[in-house]
C-alpha cells in the first residue's frame, strides 16, 4: 500500500533519510521508532508530501505520489499530531467537520460523520458537539484531534506522537481506543513514537530506524526475541516487560541431569551419585524415554547389591512437560515429595529438572541479567 523505494533526504549535508526502503500493507498498523532525530518525523511527512525528498520514490497503491496533486493527495490521508490543533474558536462539531465541509458533504452528512465518530469515543453527540476545545480535558481535546483525521474516511492515517504530552492514564486509554477504531474501520496507520511499550502495544509491525537508516522491521514479538542490533535491545530492555513472554517450564529447568538405564545395578548408581555429588538419579527406559528416579536413601532401605535400579525405583517426582506454564510447574514444585520436578520433551525423554536452586538462579536471570555461577 505505502511503498518507499530508495527515499533519502538531505538538509544541506546532512542526510536525514539515507536510502531507506520498505513497504506497509493495507490494515496495518506501523509504528516507527527510533531516538531522537533519527528521521520518524521526516519519513512520515514525505507520505502525505509536506516534505518532498531528495531521491527515490515513494508510492501508494502502486502510484508515485509526485503524480498526485498534493492537496489531493491530503484528502486521503488523515495527520494527527502532537500539538493538537484544534480551532479554538470553533466547536468540537466545526472542528471534526473541517475537511468534509471543504469536500462540500450536505451539511446532514457531516452532522451524521460527527455523531457516529463522537460514539466511537463515548463522547455522545448531544453533550459534546457544542463544546469549544477549552471546555475539553486534553484527553478529550486528543481525542477530537483523532475524530478530525478520520472524518472524511481517508483509507491512511498519520500520527506523530498524538499521545505524547499526555498523562500516563488518558494515554493508555487512547492507545486502546485508537487501536480498536483502526481494526474497526480498517485503516492503515503509521504511527510516530519514541516509546517502545506503546510501540509493542499498538503495532502490527515496528520499523525501528537510527541516523537516518532502517535497522529492523519486524513484529512486536518478533522484534522482542531477536533485535537485531544492540540500540534495538536498549530499547525493549527500559520496556521489555510491557509484554507478556509467557515463561515455561523449560525456561527454569537444568539441564545437566543424571541419567541412568533401568538395569544399572544399585552399587554402581550410588558411585554415580557420589562422583557427581548429587542423592538421586533419574531412571531412563531403553528408548531414553523417562522411567522414574531413585534416590539414595532408597537405594540404602532397599537396595540388596546387585539389584537393578528399575526395581526400586519410583515416579513420585511431579513431571511436567518443558512447555507448561511457569506458574503451575512451581506449584507442583513446592508440593514435590522429591523437592524436584521432571521436565520431559514431547517424546517423552528428559529435557531436564528443575529445583528450588535452579528456579531461583532463572529468576535472578531474568530479574538482573546474566549471573556468572
Ligand atoms: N527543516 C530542516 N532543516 C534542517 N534539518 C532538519 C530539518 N528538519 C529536520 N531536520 C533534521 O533532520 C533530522 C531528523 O529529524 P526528524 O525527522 O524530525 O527526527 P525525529 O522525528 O526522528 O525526531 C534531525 O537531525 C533534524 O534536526
Ligand atoms: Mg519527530
Amino acid at each position: 500500500m505505502i511503498k518507499f523505494d530508495n527515499v533519502t533526504k538531505k538538509y544541506g549535508q546532512s542526510v536525514v533519510l539515507d536510502n531507506i526502503s520498505f513497504e506497509i500493507k493495507e490494515g496495518e498498523f506501523a509504528v516507527l521508532i527510533g531516538p531522537s532525530g533519527c528521521g520518524k518525523t521526516t519519513t512520515l511527512r514525505t507520505i502525505n508530501r509536506l516534505i518532498e525528498p531528495d531521491g527515490g520514490k515513494v508510492s501508494i497503491n502502486g502510484k508515485d505520489i509526485t503524480k498526485v496533486n498534493p492537496v489531493e493527495l491530503r484528502r486521503t490521508i488523515g495527520y494527527v499530531i502532537q500539538q493538537i490543533g484544534l480551532f479554538p474558536n470553533m466547536t468540537v462539531e466545526q472542528n471534526i467537520s473541517i475537511v468534509p465541509k471543504l469536500l462540500k458533504y450536505p451539511k446532514e452528512q457531516c452532522r451524521e460523520i460527527t455523531r457516529e465518530l463522537l460514539n466511537l469515543v463515548n463522547m455522545p453527540y448531544e453533550e459534546n458537539a457544542h463544546k469549544y476545545p477549552s471546555e475539553l480535558s486534553g484527553g478529550q481535546q486528543q481525542r477530537i484531534g483523532v475524530l478530525r483525521a478520520l472524518a472524511a474516511s481517508p483509507p491512511i492515517v498519520l500520527m506523530d506522537e498524538p499521545f505524547g504530552a499526555l498523562d500516563p492514564i488518558t494515554r493508555e486509554t487512547l492507545q486502546e481506543e485508537v487501536k480498536r477504531i483502526q481494526k474497526k474501520l480498517k485503516k492503515t496507520i503509521v504511527f510516530v513514537t519514541h516509546d517502545m511499550d506503546e510501540a509493542l502495544k499498538m503495532a502490527d509491525t515496528i520499523v525501528f530506524m537510527n541516523g537516518g537508516k532502517i535497522l529492523q522491521m519486524a513484529s512486536p514479538e518478533e522484534m522482542l526475541q531477536n533485535p537485531a542490533d544492540p540500540l534495538i535491545s536498549g530499547f525493549m530492555g527500559k520496556h521489555g516487560g510491557a509484554l507478556n513472554v509467557k515463561l515455561t517450564a523449560g525456561d527454569f529447568m537444568r539441564t545437566r541431569v543424571l541419567k541412568a538405564p533401568r538395569s544399572n545395578q544399585t552399587l554402581q548408581s550410588v558411585e554415580l551419585m557420589r562422583n557427581r555429588d548429587v542423592n538421586s538419579l533419574v531412571v531412563v527406559n531403553d528408548d531414553d524415554t523417562y522411567a522414574g528416579t531413585v534416590s539414595l536413601e532408597a537405594i540404602k532401605a532397599y537396595g540388596k547389591a546387585g539389584k537393578e535400579i528399575g526395581e526400586i525405583m519410583t515416579a513420585e517426582a511431579p513431571v511436567v512437560n518443558r512447555n507448561e506454564d511457569a506458574q503451575e510447574t512451581f506449584e507442583k514444585l513446592y508440593t514435590s515429595p522429591t523437592g524436584y520436578v521432571i521436565v520431559l520433551n514431547d517424546d517423552q525423554t528428559v529435557a531436564g529438572l528443575i529445583t528450588k536452586t535452579s528456579m531461583a538462579k532463572a529468576m535472578g536471570q531474568a530479574l538482573w541479567g546474566e549471573m556468572t555461577s
